[in-house]
């Protein structure tokens, strides 16, 4: 389900609005805007220093902050969705940025699909009288994982169990091309949550429970942005998320509530993003949980204080979708209030992805009547047209179509499997079933994770909630189970287990989740299997085989009553499209180097359960065996 079906009223409903809207705007302007002339609004003058680009950002900030009229200015504040808005608006109105929420992909989703679609945005930017570019958002949270074809990267939670930030930059580099390549600038990522409760929907977002972890994997903002924002060539925006303490709310409720005291937060929640602004993260995107209480969106003290002025952000602050709407509790929805309480907090740029043009009008009216003062105004410009000078869009606001060569290229599948390899954590391995051998005998796979592309890859792919099926390319797990093995080895796949006997060596059981995201995800009551996997198992264990469990998951399930009838357990994440990579691990081709980034709990009524809190889990965070050979 589009995400605008659970936000906005239907999706066809609103665009059909937009468009009607978006038709009259274009001819009427927004109020308070005029067309040129009228409002001594003139073009800039060929060699104005702002456009000159030998001259330092601070000066070239300056000079463009002079010459930008009101409406420059608010719109560079807003953030509208590629759905909600045409690159006509964007002249009309100004607009800073355009976003593609999850799965929000122009009618041909292949690289130059999208660069058209983004260069289509930017040449309306620059049909403005100052001609300042806009930046187009997107999720590229595991890959550039809307498109078609991309390579599609473990997700955060494998990433942690690696326990390598140099293989993290390595795939934020792999990303930041496969992304430049479509003319997307700037990625919603990475997510520096610190995950407390695993029933949490976006526990597969996090690195790790533990803040070391998620700061230790700061290094991808480096593989997105390069040593500087802008450094070199396929440098893109990065985003630390979601500040701050999205991962602690009570019962692991998305979007709910971290009621723990200010020292814990800063103990638990807060040092990621301190190491993120040490790298130099050009922007910090805010969360839609409340710290004790009050709406992170509204949360001047931790947005203005601690981040902007105690941890030295520079870069500029952006809402999460429609984000502000929730400021103070009650029914959702933009209000002056909210917009006021949201600016005044510190937030510089809005997401604001259907109402962008209710956003700009009510900010307006909140300048006019003094309860936002223009000095707030001038400082969220300052800081979004810092990072734009700094990245280089003043001066090559077009797509680089070059790194279009990268995309889902076997240089960047390499560096996925291995990520996988990396990430899996083997978590029994009773008898030394492990590795299985790659000749002789028969293999028995089943589950119905062991051949399915959509499930191995999880949420944020393709669409917001992902789903099962062949939905892109890449290697199932079966199927690199079938290319690792020798030939004259049969591999038989049964999905529900049938047509399983002793003739088989071993049976290897791919079960686990499907996909699902944020608050999609949330498991307020049960963590264990369905009932589908259940009988899978049933069927493969009462053969008498050795059975060897793979979990894809994005996150510890309750397993530990079948634990026991199990021969091996290998814990797979959401491992992407590269699923060779599990096969390495179940063969030996790599050694299991894989370490649990989150406790795991002996049932679910024992989150949350993490490190050093006194509890016994099943496993303990940092568990994970290896091969003896
Ligand atoms: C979402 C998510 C955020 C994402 C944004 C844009 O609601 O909370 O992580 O970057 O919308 O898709």
């Amino acid at each position: 389900m589009p995400r605008s079906l659970l936000r906005t009223p239907p999706r066809v409903l609103v665009l059909g609005l937009v468009t009607a809207l978006g038709a009259l705007g274009a001819a009427a302007l927004p109020a308070g805007a005029a067309p040129a002339g009228r409002f001594q609004e003139r073009a800039a003058p060929a060699d104005a220093p702002y456009l000159d680009a030998r001259r330092p950002v601070r000066e070239r900030v300056d000079d463009l902050l002079k010459r930008m009229t009101l409406d420059d200015r608010l719109g560079q504040m807003t953030q509208a969705e590629r759905g909600g808005a045409a690159p006509a608006d964007v002249t009309a109105y100004r607009l800073g940025s355009v976003l593609s929420g999850g799965g929000s992909v122009p009618a041909e989703n292949t690289p130059q699909g999208w660069a058209d679609m983004v260069d289509g945005y930017q040449r309306g930017a620059l049909a403005t009288p100052l001609r300042i570019p806009m930046i187009y958002g997107a999720d590229a949270v595991h890959g550039h994982n809307n498109v078609y074809g991309a390579t599609i990267f473990p997700h955060d939670i494998g990433l942690g169990a690696t326990r390598d930030p140099g293989l993290a930059r390595r795939i934020g580099r792999a990303t930041a091309e496969e992304v430049a390549g479509t003319g997307v600038q700037w990625t919603f990522a990475p997510c520096l949550c610190v995950v407390r409760n695993d029933r949490w929907g976006r526990s597969y977002e996090s690195f790790g429970e533990v803040p070391e972890l998620p700061s230790a994997m700061t290094t991808e903002i480096v593989g997105f942005q390069g040593e500087r924002l802008g450094a070199r060539p396929a440098s893109i925006l990065a985003t630390a998320k979601h500040y701050v303490g999205d991962g602690g709310t009570a019962g692991g409720k998305d979007q709910g509530d971290t009621q723990i005291s200010e020292a814990e937060l800063r103990k638990v929640h807060l040092p990621p993003f301190r190491e993120a602004v040490k790298r130099g993260v050009g922007s910090v995107m805010i969360s839609y949980s409340s710290f004790d209480g009050v709406k992170m969106h509204g949360n001047k003290y931790l947005i203005t204080d601690v981040l902007k002025r105690e941890l030295g952000f520079k870069g500029f602050v952006v809402s999460d979708y429609n984000g502000i709407d929730q400021i103070g509790g009650g029914t959702p929805g933009l209000t002056p209030e909210r917009v006021t309480a949201a600016v005044n907090a510190g937030i510089d740029m809005f997401m604001q992805p259907w109402d962008w043009k209710d956003f700009i009008t009510t900010l307006r009216g909140e300048i006019a009547n003094g309860h936002i003062a223009m000095s707030r105004i001038d400082d969220a410009n300052r800081r979004i047209l810092t990072v734009k000078f700094q990245m280089g869009l003043f001066d090559h606001p077009y797509a680089d179509r070059s790194w279009q060569r990268t995309f889902g290229s076997d240089a960047h599948r390499a560096l996925a499997r291995r990520a996988v390899a990396e990430s899996q954590v083997v978590l029994k391995n009773a008898g030394n079933v492990l590795p299985l051998p790659e000749g002789g005998g028969k293999i028995f796979v089943a589950g119905k994770n062991a051949d399915d592309i959509g499930n191995q890859t999880g949420g944020w792919t393709l669409t917001w909630q992902g789903s099962s099926g062949p939905i892109t390319k890449g290697t199932t797990i079966l199927q690199g189970i079938r290319q690792t093995v020798r030939p004259g080895t049969t591999v038989t796949y049964s999905k529900d287990g049938t047509g399983i006997d002793r003739s088989y060596k071993a049976a290897v059981a791919v079960v686990g989740e499907t996909p699902y995201a944020e608050f999609m995800g949330d498991r307020p009551d049960g963590m264990g299997l369905d009932d589908q996997d259940l009988a899978t198992l049933a069927a493969l264990r009462a053969s008498g085989v050795p059975v060897v469990v793979v979990l894809v998951s994005g996150r510890p399930l309750d397993i530990a009553a079948q634990l026991p009838g199990w021969n091996a357990l290998v814990e797979s994440w959401l491992p992407g499209t590269e699923g060779r990579g599990v096969a390495d691990v179940l063969f030996g081709t790599v050694r299991p180097s894989g370490r649990l980034p989150v406790s795991w709990p002996r049932s679910a009524s024992q989150e949350p359960v993490n490190r050093g809190d006194g509890k016994s889990p099943l496993f303990p965070y940092g568990f994970g065996l290896t091969y003896r050979h």
